[in-house]
């Protein structure tokens, strides 16, 4: 008996970190980088494999608690033995630590895959607990924008412990992302975005500002104002660089997307390393500007329509 779990990767156009303190955020899934788990009857304990691990749960290094705590709070809310003899098996085309989303995707797939292989229904609620729990260990202060986004399959407008609002995305634009290949530090940007908040009044304004630009965005995702939807891109990433949480590798991605014409660039998640967006109008501009974040740094780029 195998039983298989997906989630997919996730983008944030507007809103990370201002997202944590009850500031909305836009966020879309994205089905070009994936994460797939599959549970299986073997062996005779519980055992996981991925790129990074491959053996028994309970002696998972410490950095990779929030996995192995996903795995144990899923089978606990299963009621299921705690040590059985299953393999976790999971194939990622997310790349981790960039953010897009991978600790709370591995999460969603494990408990899906999970719920599956016992033949047990997983409501939302259930998923929600064991995501959130589990980006409790990997970030700190989740606002639960990861767990909302690779859970599901449509963008959304996000407002931390409000219902989430689906939005349709008919934009006819392109998304470049572009992979800074530098391992994102969430958990100690969000942290330090914590000590700037509480310490300085202007960090506080940056955060209220970022929230506006949101707003803002979701009125020109509306409307299908590209060229606004960039002005307001460009300026989250001036107040996500105030905020302290863009790097040098970063900045020159968000230059080069500028100096190749496009309409608007910005870092994405949680910073210091990872992934950045740009916004363009056609294909063939995409194209252009994917190859030349790679000639700039970029380990990967992907393009994303925006249409339908
Ligand atoms: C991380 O993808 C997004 C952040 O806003 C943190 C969070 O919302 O939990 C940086």
């Amino acid at each position: 008996m195998k039983a298989v779990g997906t989630a997919s990767g996730k983008i944030i156009l507007m809103g990370e970190h201002a997202v944590v303190y009850g500031q909305p955020a836009i966020a879309l899934p994205f089905s070009a980088v994936e994460i797939r788990a599959t549970v299986s009857a073997q062996g005779e304990a519980l055992t996981v494999s991925c790129d990074f691990y491959d053996g028994l749960v309970h002696q998972m290094p410490k950095i990779w608690e929030s996995l192995k705590h996903a795995i144990r709070f899923s089978l606990y809310r299963i009621g299921a033995p705690s040590d059985p003899a299953i393999h976790v098996q999971i194939d990622s085309t997310i790349p981790a630590e960039r953010g897009m989303g991978s600790s709370a995707a591995v999460a969603v797939a494990v408990a899906r895959a999970l719920f599956a292989f016992y033949q047990k229904d997983l409501s939302y609620q259930e998923l929600w607990d064991i995501v959130q729990s589990s980006e409790k260990i990997a970030h700190g202060n989740p606002s639960g924008v990861d767990a909302a986004t690779t859970s599901g399959k449509q963008p959304i407008f996000f407002i931390k412990n409000q219902k989430m609002e689906p939005l349709d995305l008919c934009l006819d634009a392109y998304l470049v992302v572009g992979d800074s290949g530098k391992t994102g530090q969430t958990l100690e940007a969000v942290l330090d975005v914590a000590k700037l908040y509480q310490n300085k009044k202007e960090a506080r304004d940056w955060i209220e500002a970022l929230g506006d630009l949101t707003r803002k965005a979701k009125l020109y995702l509306s409307s299908g104002d590209i060229r606004e939807l960039g002005q307001v891109m460009n300026q989250a990433h001036g107040l996500l660089q105030q905020l302290g949480v863009s790097d040098d590798k970063l900045d020159l991605l968000v230059e080069t997307a500028h100096h190749q014409g496009a309409l608007g660039a910005k870092l994405t998640g949680g910073g210091r390393g990872g992934c950045m967006i740009a916004l363009v109008k056609n294909r063939a501009q995409a194209n252009i500007l994917a190859q030349a974040l790679r000639d700039n740094g970029a380990c990967q780029t992907w393009i994303q329509y925006l249409g339908e």
